[in-house]
């Protein structure tokens, strides 16, 4: 069966990265979430895509700069702003706390592509086996430097490379520095790499899989799993493709 990541948190309905994006997910039956974390200038482990707050909060100015009270005061409902009480960044502690709720599994992307924050591997990892969350934990990036770095600090945790651009046997290369799990673009996923890939015993996670067609498409070669910003649908599809 293909397990549904909700992207962002179902990031297609809900403010992305916010709990209440997260609960959508867990309450549309989704099988675990993908959140984005950078730190902020006081070193706490914040939840957002971005390395500003621009784009997402009534804020202005990047994570580094902030400390976690002052992003704790911006209003993260983005263009969710029908939403009647502020919504706002989770830090990852508090994802963590909501998940002894559930079983949710976590996709962590480390966002430290653009700005190399110091430590966000090993403050990751600390809250992972703080929580015991070793087994529902995935840490995944575009820098593999990082996840490779996990790697040699946590080997009990998966790691998975992300990825946009088309690699040769993507398996091999997973293999290579010891992930379990590669985490594609779609756009560089046809089924053949997928079904070469999982034979392997390599995992494939694409994304941001949001139409019906592409839905079924991974669906029916039974991709390891999806990470898509609409948990619902995903959640509805699957079930009629089961009966
Ligand atoms: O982890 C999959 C996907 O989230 C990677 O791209 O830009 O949405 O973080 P992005
Ligand atoms: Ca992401």
């Amino acid at each position: 069966m293909t397990l549904i990541f909700a992207h962002r948190g179902s990031a297609g309905t809900h403010p992305e990265n916010t709990m209440e994006a997260f609960m959508e997910g867990e309450r549309a039956g989704a099988d675990g979430m993908e959140l984005d974390v950078q730190l902020t200038k006081d070193g706490e482990v914040v939840v957002i895509h971005d390395e500003t707050v621009d784009r997402t909060t009534n804020g202005k100015g990047f994570i580094k700069d902030l400390t976690l009270k002052e992003i704790k005061k911006l209003d993260a409902s983005f263009k969710f702003k029908k939403l009647l009480q502020k919504v706002r960044i989770p830090t990852l502690r508090e994802v963590f706390d909501w998940m002894k709720t559930n079983e949710m599994i976590c996709n962590i992307e480390l966002k430290n592509g653009i700005i190399p924050y110091p430590q966000l591997e090993e403050k990751v990892l600390s809250l992972i086996e703080e929580y015991g969350y070793q087994d529902r934990t995935i840490i995944s990036s575009f820098n593999h430097y990082s996840i490779v770095h996990c790697y040699r600090l946590n080997p009990e945790v998966e790691i998975a490379p992300l990825y946009s651009n088309g690699l040769f046997m993507p398996w091999v290369y997973a293999q290579s520095i010891n992930a379990k799990a590669i985490h594609p673009n779609v756009k560089v996923a046809p089924d053949a790499l997928i079904i070469d890939s999982m034979k392997a015993g390599i995992a494939v996670r694409p994304y941001t899989i949001n139409s019906e067609s592409l839905m079924k498409r991974l669906f029916s070669i039974q991709c390891s799993a999806i990470i898509t910003d609409y948990p619902e649908k995903a959640v509805k599809l699957r079930e009629s493709f089961e009966v």
